[in-house]
């Protein structure tokens, strides 16, 4: 009896090993997969200034306002904030205001449904870089989603501005927040656009 149930704990501790193994190996697949497709990701993200107007789900849009919520912070302050507006009011008066800031009455969001909008606690030394991040993590994360994206400037002068400093109280949103940029995010209208040729001597090697 003593021997059988030896016998048991082995084959279930070999079997547990077994399992784990299993959960490794197929962890390393994916890391790898998710590694490729990271580098991939990353090179062929482009702007994109042409979209429908379809509303994308609301949870891809939260997956990647998520993304960039991880973007890495100068003493992980997190002094970033995104606003997400899926709203078509508020997104038109957006649109109005930034286009006000050029003097011009386009749309400076390219019909883009989506404006995810990041700001930073300027009393945080590292906001602009950290902010710039987000930014980027936003872009990066829609182009994995499948969605167009494009940075869209001025962000800091419509919240400078009554009108936008009205936009955050109503919001609730208190501090010292500048604009650093608005992501807008949709679906990609026409052909993808292509990459401009890299200029020469981006890296230069100290081996
Ligand atoms: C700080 C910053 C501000 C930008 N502002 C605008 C903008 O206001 N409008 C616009 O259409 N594109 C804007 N862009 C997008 C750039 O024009 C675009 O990234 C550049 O032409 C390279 O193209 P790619 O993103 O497809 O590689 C901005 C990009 C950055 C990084």
């Amino acid at each position: 009896m003593k021997r059988i149930t030896l016998l048991l704990f082995a084959a279930a501790l070999m079997c547990g090993s077994c399992q784990q193994k299993a959960a490794e190996t197929t962890e390393n697949v994916d890391q790898e997969n998710v590694k490729s497709t990271t580098m991939e990701d990353l090179m062929t993200r482009r702007s994109v200034r042409q979209y429908t107007a379809e509303m994308p789900p609301t949870e891809v849009i939260e997956e990647i306002c998520k993304a960039g919520t991880y973007a890495p912070t100068g003493m992980n302050r997190q002094s970033p904030i995104i606003i997400a507006v899926t709203n078509k009011e508020m997104r038109d008066r957006m649109s109005r205001l930034n286009a006000a800031v050029l003097g011009a009455d386009n749309d400076p969001f390219y019909g883009a449904p989506v404006v995810l909008v990041v700001l930073a606690d300027k009393n945080v030394h590292t906001y602009l870089e950290d902010g710039s991040l987000v930014m980027g993590n936003l872009m990066n994360a829609a182009h994995a989603k499948g969605l167009g994206s494009c940075w869209i400037h001025r962000a800091k002068e419509v919240f400078e501005s009554e009108e936008g400093k009205q936009i955050l109280a109503d919001l609730g949103i208190e501090g010292d927040y500048v604009g650093i940029g608005n992501c807008i995010l949709g679906y990609t209208d026409g052909d993808y656009p292509e990459a401009k040729p890299r200029k020469e001597n981006w890296v230069y090697w100290v081996k």
